[in-house]
């Protein structure tokens, strides 16, 4: 059976669980690099054995990443190349705290997609996302749609499982909406959101879905603070695999997700040059569209909010790799 190639890079808890989703749904044969000798061979394998139960010939291979880039080389011919190499928040930590630690494994995987693999199209999920998509960006600069971030399909999913559980209606029937950075400062954007075509604010109290939008906020931290010893990773994976099929299957499914605003459209967001979580269309071109949100008042001063940090971020590392 012939199909595409995704590679995953990091086959930490969320790259093994992108590779298991992506196989139990036979989108993709799925390649694992790392660089913990024999976690990615050890995980690939232990994966592809389960998948003959769910009649699923994904093939999968793991690879031990060297010092000098040995074995990135398999990455040739990827379609897609996942990023979720990088270190996880600890308890108390932000997930700005991690800036310059990933910054540095970024910069090296991006250069190794850039000489093995320039046409891929590839997702970010390592923390800060916003901030390592533009890192990785900067290293590949590859086409606006080649590249994109993971984040607002993740938070979007937790704000959806919140007010489903609320109002003990199906979490199918919800439309939740959440931009700007993947920060604690992101934007559920309320207005945008329904049950079954029905605005939220027409079913909830304010209080309520004030204290749904805190909690999708922190819903990151909320998950670290159980764990203790890492963070959040079965969403996550299934966010990836999500946009994985999308563009896999030329879907064209509208979620949100850090893409990179430019031209015209980084000006109407205030926010050019950088990777900010907005409405997208994601599809076998990777981003074929960016939406334009009409902000009222209070939810311009949010995103505002939201997308000075992911700035301010975008500064240090400049400052620290001296681009
Ligand atoms: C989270 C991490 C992936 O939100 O940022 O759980």
């Amino acid at each position: 059976m012939s199909l595409p190639k995704v590679s995953v890079i990091g086959a930490g808890q969320v790259g093994a669980m992108v590779a298991e989703h992506i196989a139990i749904k036979e989108l993709a044969d799925v390649y694992l690099f790392d660089v913990v000798d024999g976690v990615a061979k050890g995980k690939s394998l232990d994966i592809m054995e389960g998948m003959p139960h769910w009649k699923s010939d994904s093939f999968l291979e793991g690879f031990t990443v060297g010092q000098n880039g040995e074995n990135y080389e398999n990455l040739k011919g990827s379609e897609i190349v996942v990023m979720t190499a990088g270190l996880a928040r600890k308890p108390g930590m932000s997930r700005d705290d991690l800036l310059y630690k990933n910054v540095d494994i970024i910069k090296s995987a991006a250069e190794n997609i850039k000489k093995y693999s320039p046409e891929s199209t590839v997702i970010v999920v390592t923390n800060p996302m916003d901030i390592m998509t533009y890192a990785a960006y900067r290293v590949l600069n590859p086409k606006r749609n080649k590249i994109m971030g993971m984040g607002g399909t993740l938070d979007s999913g937790r704000f959806r499982t919140f007010i489903a559980k609320e109002l003990r209606v199906s979490v199918e029937d919800v439309t939740a909406f959440v931009v700007g950075g993947h920060g604690d400062d992101m934007v559920p954007f309320v207005r945008y959101c329904s049950v079954g075509g029905i605005p939220l604010t027409e079913l909830m109290s304010k209080e309520k879905i004030d204290q749904i939008v805190t909690r999708t906020r922190g819903g990151g931290g909320e998950i670290v603070s159980y764990l203790k010893t890492g963070s959040a990773y079965y969403a996550p994976g299934i966010s990836v695999t999500v946009m994985v099929e999308s563009i896999l299957k030329d879907k064209k499914r509208v979620i949100t997700a850090p893409a990179l605003l430019d031209g015209e459209l980084g000006q109407y967001y205030g926010a050019t040059g950088l990777f900010v979580g907005v409405p997208i269309k994601i599809g076998g071109n990777g981003v074929e569209e960016i939406y334009k949100m009409n902000f009222d008042e209070e939810e311009r001063r949010l995103w505002n909010t939201s997308v000075s940090h992911v700035h301010e971020s975008v500064q240090k590392v400049n400052t620290y790799l001296r681009w």
